[in-house]
């Protein structure tokens, strides 16, 4: 999968990409993540990429024809899936999200910043629209660095155990149930007993139990899907 970022932060994009199971799946070539500098298509020697908004009101809006001329440069290379506008003002990023587009190609991602960015730009070029939540960010790197990571993570070969994305909180509408490691008694808190019983069926039981009723407690609004 190929994900190029237009971004005016460029700098503030790198390091989640450098760690952990994104970094994995960038060197075993199963991703490559491309940032492009979305100033080095403005305008004059300021490389200008925002402007006052029509109408009036606080915050600069990014200008269409920068954006343009970056989208359509990489149009012009190669056949692009989506291209996503992360934006607090659209549907909220899940799971089943994640999944269609960890089957993708090609995906450019589209970060705002201040005001955001005219909206010929999203009615032209945009055909996905995400948040990552009920609350503004300053731009859109980060959330656009907790889609990718959320992508990356469940293309095929990028996990080492492949079955381990399908027993996520989510998967299945559910939460996780609760998981525990050693010692199997800490200051008299104990490990349920069926997880040390070995009885397999038993846990799969009651790890099912626990999620369901996990997710009856803290996410009910799954459960009515
Ligand atoms: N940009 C600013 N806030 C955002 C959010 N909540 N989700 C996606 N992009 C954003």
């Amino acid at each position: 999968m190929r994900i190029d970022i237009i971004t005016v932060e460029p700098d503030l994009l790198q390091s989640p990409f450098n760690h952990s199971m994104m970094k994995r799946a960038i060197e075993k070539e199963l991703a490559e993540v491309h940032f492009h500098n979305l100033r080095e298509y403005g305008f004059g020697n300021y490389r200008q990429i925002d402007d006052y908004q029509f109408g009036g009101g606080a915050g600069m809006v990014l200008m269409i024809a920068p954006i343009a001329k970056c989208i359509e440069k990489l149009q012009s290379e190669r056949t692009y899936d989506e291209i996503i506008y992360m934006t607090p003002d659209a549907p909220t990023l899940n799971q089943a999200t994640a999944n269609q587009l960890s089957l993708k190609e090609n995906i450019i991602i589209l970060t705002g910043h201040y005001k955001g960015v005219d909206q010929r730009v999203r009615d032209k070029f945009i055909t996905k629209e995400i948040s990552i939540g009920d609350y503004v960010l300053t731009g859109g790197e980060l959330a656009a660095a907790v889609l990718c990571d959320a992508v990356i993570r469940l293309i095929p070969g990028v996990l080492g155990d492949e079955t381990s994305a399908l027993t996520d909180s989510f998967q299945d509408n559910l939460l996780s149930p609760p998981v525990y490691t050693r010692p199997s008694e800490y200051e008299g808190m104990k490990v349920p007993d069926v997880l040390l019983s070995g009885n397999f069926p038993k846990i799969e039981e009651w790890r099912n139990e626990q999620a369901y009723k996990r997710t009856q407690e803290i996410r009910p609004d799954l459960l009515e899907d």
